[in-house]
């Protein structure tokens, strides 16, 4: 098993050439060092996906140890736990039906100002197996596209759409919504379809299933395009897959990912309880200087 040796904290095993690691030894219920979060942080800009093995939270700790990696971005739609408004529990019974949420690729809450910046995921009670997540890198998609490709999206602006979330979530009998379907389908932000991560500099392809078209352009001229580059990123050497067990924490850096729930669980329960940290407003990437349009795709 290869362990990254930049960190002593907690042992790094990346799941994969392109993102994704699991985390083993961190107790991030119990150890309160904020130099534990620091590290989990840096972990978490390098690898963008952490499944931090072995954690024990109830909910408070939940709570406590979200908050040390900032404040609540605010989730319009789902009803939270009572007491904290901050979670949401997530409940899937044997017997359920009902297609699983987020079982198509996709970044959450997209449509937010800012989206938020970290999801967390924990697995309180899991399948032996199934219900795995998987994710992929817009990082690397972002990398692998050609020059000429990278300097057109360099102009142009995305526009996210909430249209069709209401109605995704309230197929699910289990999960309160907070919000009437009308003002959820008018919701959309804007964001810059090349982008720049804050704390790294690194350049990622900011595209998802609510990226509805391109500012000034039609949905039927913006279809192609955003077709294209949603396949583009969900080449398999971008990906990881997260296999879950009880007491993981699932933490991703949310804006530079896309992320898909495998519905292949049904007969056993299922209970997750998600939070979400601030992010921040995307900021547009200035162009790469060391490239020609001339020169061969990447
Ligand atoms: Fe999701």
């Amino acid at each position: 098993m290869a362990r990254d040796p930049a960190y002593q904290r907690f042992d790094v095993i990346p799941l994969t050439g392109a993102l994704g690691a699991e985390i083993r030894g961190a107790d991030l219920a119990n150890d309160r060092d904020p130099a534990l979060v620091a590290e989990v942080r840096r972990a978490l800009d390098q690898y963008l996906v952490l499944a931090i093995r072995g954690q024990k939270f109830d909910v408070q700790r939940y709570h406590e140890a979200a908050r040390r990696f900032g404040p609540f971005s605010g989730n319009p739609v789902h009803v939270p736990l009572d007491g904290y408004d901050d979670i949401v529990k997530f409940v899937r019974e044997p017997s359920d039906t009902d297609n699983v949420i987020g079982d198509h690729w996709h970044m959450d809450l997209a449509w937010m100002d800012p989206p938020p910046g970290i999801v967390m995921l924990y697995g309180e009670s899991v399948p032996p197996y199934g219900g795995d997540t998987c994710f992929t890198s817009l990082v690397q998609a972002y990398k692998a596209l050609s020059p000429g490709m990278k300097e057109m999206l360099q102009r142009l602006t995305g526009i996210h759409s909430a249209r069709g979330v209401y109605s995704i979530n309230a197929k699910s009998k289990r999960l309160g919504l907070s919000i009437d379907q009308e003002k959820l389908d008018a919701v959309e932000k804007e964001h810059p379809v090349i982008c720049l991560q804050p704390n790294t500099g690194r350049r990622y392809l900011l595209v998802n299933s609510v990226l509805t078209r391109f500012k000034g352009m039609t949905e039927a001229e913006s279809k192609p395009i955003v077709d294209y580059l949603f396949h583009h990123a969900l080449r398999s050497e971008f990906q990881c897959r997260v296999r879950w067990e009880d007491g993981t924490l699932t933490m991703w850096n949310n804006p530079l990912v896309m992320h898909s729930a495998i519905d292949d669980y049904r007969g056993f329960r299922r209970v997750t309880y998600r939070t979400t940290v601030e992010g921040w407003a995307q900021i547009a990437a200035p162009p790469e200087t060391n490239h020609s349009v001339t020169g061969q795709a990447a």
